[in-house]
């Protein structure tokens, strides 16, 4: 299991104060369970990894391999809850370099739909001239402008190099069972489509074929993600004083409580990268409202202490840090050892690189702490599949759990319509006559 530690956060909240909250965190788990907490349409995801059934698992893998067999590259395309966690697990799971290499078993993975940046979208088509390659459109609205306007650019792309017939193959839609223009078009067009049920709103869909089908297209181990987050919602479930989501959901809210507005997610990690990004969106989505929330931010480290290190040591202190930290690397790097040691380094000789890792881990922890920064450690075994379906589920159950706590709907997001009705408006979207008008006295 992974493991959670708060040693560094109780030189600024008391173990009184996070012991009440502790307490309602597990009142709030019981209105999870008995779906009587606000949102509680869109409480699906709290027994998926323990209710997704093995044969559908299987039907997943083998829509994966026909893709695998069928592309050199496939094309993600999504926005939000919809990208975020294939990304980050794909991310997490995959060699640093594996754009680089000239691999032939696994198709390429690439994302689009997430921006609207012409030139992205002008490299990627020019990228996929000529190759052979599918789509996987994911959109559970099935109408997001970002993702319906690369899914039409793709979607040509492929019918015009690849024939209607194989494009019929090689696209996958992955939407509502019955709404949407992304459904409309899988029936007409005869694809393969997976639903994203109605009970499970986006960023917390990583484990439906949200993200499952993108991982295991990637060729990663569906099954094995599915099985840590089975053994974390198990864990979950208890109500004892050892849950640890619920842990991490009352410290939260204590800290935030002490003034503490910023959390920032640490890793040590290159390949942590989009788990924080997947991590902001899932606790920035469904915190931020009602003029409340912490504000979700993250860092690479070492990388940013060369950056923001200098903010997080001095700057105002409304910050706390949450390190993810991973126990065991996969591989084994030896410093060497030098004769003439002009970069005096030999003081390293013979140490694993991941030691030096740990050092910098640990003293930037000290540091931090002894600039006023709470610092909570969460560490996992090591990077895999498995793992991963802990955290991911581990962070969902908390957010789910902390949101009750400061008194939000953790499932909607009411503050993402602002944009899109302005933007619709800017581009004359037919039905937008009034906010049209409305902007352009605006703008004048
Ligand atoms: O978490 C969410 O609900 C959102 O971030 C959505 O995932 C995102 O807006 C994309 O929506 P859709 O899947 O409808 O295209």
């Amino acid at each position: 299991m992974i493991k959670l530690d708060i040693t560094k956060v109780t030189p600024f909240v008391g173990e009184d104060i996070i012991d009440v909250y502790y307490g309602r965190a597990i009142k709030a788990q019981e209105t999870l369970v008995k779906g009587t907490c606000p949102g509680n349409d869109f409480l699906g995801w709290l027994h998926m990894p323990t209710t997704i059934k093995p044969e559908f698992l299987e039907e997943i893998k083998a829509v994966a391999q026909t893709l695998r067999e069928e592309c050199d590259a496939v094309v993600v395309a999504g926005i939000g809850g919809s990208y975020l966690g294939a990304k980050a697990v794909i991310e997490a799971l995959s060699n640093s370099f594996q754009w680089l290499k000239n691999d032939t078993k696994n198709p390429v993975i690439l994302f689009a739909g997430n921006n609207i940046g012409e030139d992205y979208l002008f490299e990627l088509t020019e990228y996929l001239k000529g190759k052979k390659f599918g789509v996987i459109n994911i959109s559970k609205s099935g109408t997001t402008t970002e993702t319906a306007l690369a899914f039409r650019l793709l979607k040509k792309q492929c019918e015009q190099q690849r024939g209607k017939e194989v494009a019929k193959k090689v696209i996958v839609a992955i939407t509502d069972a019955k709404r949407g223009a992304a459904r409309t078009c899988a029936d007409k067009e005869g694809y393969k489509s997976f639903i994203i049920p109605d009970n499970v709103g986006g960023r917390f869909s990583v484990l439906t074929p949200v993200g499952l089908l993108p991982i295991a297209v990637a060729g990663f181990d569906i099954d094995q993600l599915i099985k840590g987050a089975q053994d974390m919602d198990r864990d979950c479930m208890n109500i004892g004083p050892t849950n640890l989501a619920a842990k991490y959901a009352a410290i939260r809210y204590a800290l935030y409580q002490s003034g503490k507005k910023i959390e920032i997610l640490a890793n040590y990690q290159p390949k942590l990268h989009f788990i924080a990004e997947w991590w902001k969106q899932l606790y920035g989505e469904s915190e931020g409202k009602d003029g409340k929330g912490i504000y979700p931010a993250s860092v690479d480290l070492t990388t940013d202490l060369h950056s923001m290190g200098q903010w997080i040591q001095e700057g105002e202190r409304t910050i706390f840090e949450t390190v993810i930290s991973v126990e065991n690397p996969e591989y084994k790097l030896l410093f060497p050892s030098d004769d003439e040691n002009l970069d005096g380094l030999n003081f390293l000789a013979g140490k694993r690189v991941d030691e030096v890792n740990k050092m910098a881990e640990l003293g930037t922890q000290l540091a931090h702490v002894d600039g006023g920064v709470p610092n909570i450690r969460i560490a996992i075994e090591r990077l895999d599949a498995y793992h991963l379906g802990q955290l991911i589920y581990f962070f969902e159950h908390a957010c789910g759990l902390y949101c009750q706590l400061l008194g939000v709907n953790a499932f909607n997001q009411p503050g993402v319509e602002a944009y899109k009705k302005n933007m619709f408006a800017l581009l004359g979207k037919p039905g937008y006559e009034k906010e049209t008008e409305a902007i352009k006295a605006k703008l004048q």
